[in-house]
């Protein structure tokens, strides 16, 4: 893979796979990573300033009118080689998710952010997720051709729930997945994989300090599932393990 755009990566897992992706023997090309806020952003700034081919680009994953804009950021630095991974990393979970508690604005707001986000952002960079589709389609389907990786969670799992609540996170974490499900038949034609991964429960801000999973480990994994992926795993539902989610 030359080029790979991870969208909030100022903290959390997408911090973790920033560190992973530089420290990696075959580092991309061009590792474009993003932030909502480029001052806050001071570890994946050290990250850029040390590796040249670390970009820092601001985004907000519920702001789809910026997309085109971010797409021409984009196209600026990779040029005519295209785009070859998107992953769709940032997302949001609001505390107080019991029956008696859920509003309609929290609902609102976390499908905006984990749902319609990564679909009109992966619509934005289709152009040029196509274009390194193309030039590369002597490759199988995978990392060397293109790809987008939507960050879902297990709790958006269908058939998995067995807890109820989260209803803002789990509704929009579902929704992501039907988006997988058919963005995976829309782009295939094009030579774009499409799937859903599933990080493991992770000691992060939105995992909390009792998660069983450090962020290393779990950035390590998903790199190396990243590079794993072929055509079985298009439109599909997969672990930071490798292992196949049921929806
Ligand atoms: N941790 C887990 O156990 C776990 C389990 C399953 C799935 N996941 C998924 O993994 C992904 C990363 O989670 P994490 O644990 O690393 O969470 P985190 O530590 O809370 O980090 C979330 C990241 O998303 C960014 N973000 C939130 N809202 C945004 C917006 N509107 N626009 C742009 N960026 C935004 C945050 O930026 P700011 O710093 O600016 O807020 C931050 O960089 C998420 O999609 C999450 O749902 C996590």
């Amino acid at each position: 893979m030359k080029s790979i755009v991870i969208t909030g990566c100022n903290r959390g897992i997408g911090l973790g796979l920033v560190k992973y992706l530089v420290k990696d023997k075959i580092s991309p090309k061009y590792v474009m990573v993003t932030c909502r806020n480029l001052q806050n952003a001071k570890e994946l700034q050290e990250i850029a300033d040390a590796n040249k081919n670390v970009h820092v680009l601001q985004l907000e994953v519920d702001k789809p009118e910026t997309f085109d804009n971010f797409a021409k950021d984009i196209e600026a630095i990779v040029k005519e080689d295209g785009l070859n991974v998107l992953f769709n990393n940032a997302g949001y979970s609001p505390k107080s998710t019991r029956i008696n508690f859920v509003k309609a604005e929290q609902m609102m707001e976390t499908f905006s952010i984990n749902a319609v986000g990564p679909l009109m952002l992966t619509k934005a960079l289709l152009p040029i997720l196509k274009r390194a589709a193309t030039i590369n389609k002597d490759k199988p389907l995978g990392i060397e051709r293109s790809v987008v990786i939507n960050m879902s969670s297990y709790l958006g799992s269908i058939s998995m729930n067995n807890q109820g609540g989260l209803y803002p996170y789990r509704c929009s974490k579902a929704a992501l997945n039907m988006i997988t499900t058919s963005l995976s038949i829309d782009l295939k034609p094009d030579g774009i994989l499409v799937t859903s991964v599933h990080p493991g429960w992770v000691k992060t801000t939105m995992g909390g300090p009792n998660a069983p999973l450090d962020v290393d480990i779990c950035s390590k994994r998903i790199i190396q599932l990243l590079k794993t992926l072929n055509e079985d795993h298009n439109g599909q539902f997969y672990s930071y393990e490798g292992h196949k989610i049921d929806w």
